[in-house]
């Protein structure tokens, strides 16, 4: 086999299949990234403003459940968005690393070892973010839950950077546009490599999910059985008390 067709056919293959272009992300792991993409942006730019502190909280709660679906996905989704098909060992990492310095680059048709890491430090931020903004929210835990809240957030942001950063590097690095990839699915490998099925209703049924909870929190609807924030909740009990 020549090492382009090695190369493409991705880190798990022995296959002799000639490279061609190949499903690799299924449509739930593509409505999951750009929509995770989108609520971190939208969430840190909201993020300074009382006046849209209610669109924040809806990013969040979105981005909470992206993170659940991805944890699940990650079990039972497609090979290469399974979290098995990217924890590589410590001695896998390196020899990615040395591949890199060497300048010939190992090829992995899913994540590679480094991107790997950025994936899991997004995912475990993520649920801190989460976790720590809810809890600023209800009033629970203090002002040190909100410094945790913003620390955990401006560390994302930077490993998000690092991930771009990365992307950007890849992509030049192995000729390969791996941002068409993530908005496509495809990329180059051997045929027998590739993913046979895309799951496009559990992608479509989980964008509807996105869609329909902001439509639900938008027009109030929402509310009803979603945990109140602390101040709202206080004020009632006020009202209550003073009829
Ligand atoms: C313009 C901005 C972004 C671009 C161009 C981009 C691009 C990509 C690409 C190309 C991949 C696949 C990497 C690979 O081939 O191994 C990827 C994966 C990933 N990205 Fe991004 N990304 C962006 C923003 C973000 C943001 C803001 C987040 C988090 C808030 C994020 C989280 C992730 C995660 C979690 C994965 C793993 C996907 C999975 O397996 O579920 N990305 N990204």
């Amino acid at each position: 086999m020549s090492t382009s067709l090695a190369s493409a056919a991705g880190r798990t293959s022995q296959s002799t299949d000639a490279a061609a272009t190949v499903r690799v992300w299924d449509v739930p792991t593509r409505v999951f990234h750009w929509s995770l993409a989108l609520c971190f942006a939208g969430a840190w730019l909201t993020s300074d403003s009382e006046r849209l502190r209610d669109l924040h909280v809806m990013l969040g709660y979105t981005f909470a459940g992206l993170i659940v679906f991805r944890v699940l996905w990650g079990l039972v989704g497609t090979r290469y968005a399974r979290f098995t098909s990217f924890l590589f060992s410590p001695r896998r990492l390196a020899s990615y690393v040395k591949s890199l310095i060497a300048r010939k680059p190992e090829h992995h048709l899913g994540h590679n070892p480094a991107g790997a890491i950025a994936i899991f430090a997004m995912l475990g931020l993520g649920v801190l973010v989460v976790l720590s903004g809810f809890a600023t929210y209800q009033d629970i835990g203090g002002k040190w839950l909100e410094e945790v809240h913003e620390v955990t957030a401006s560390t994302m942001l930077a490993v998000v950077f690092a991930h771009i950063v990365g992307v950007i590097v890849s992509s030049l690095l192995h000729r390969e546009n791996l941002v068409r990839s993530m908005i496509t699915g495809s990329k180059l490998g051997a045929p027998s490599d590739g993913i046979r099925h895309t799951h496009r209703v559990v992608g479509a049924a989980l964008l509807v999910a996105v869609l329909g909870f902001w439509w639900a929190y938008q027009s109030g609807a929402a509310g009803a059985w979603l945990p109140q924030p602390a101040a709202a909740a206080s004020e009632r009990a006020d009202r209550h008390h003073d009829d």
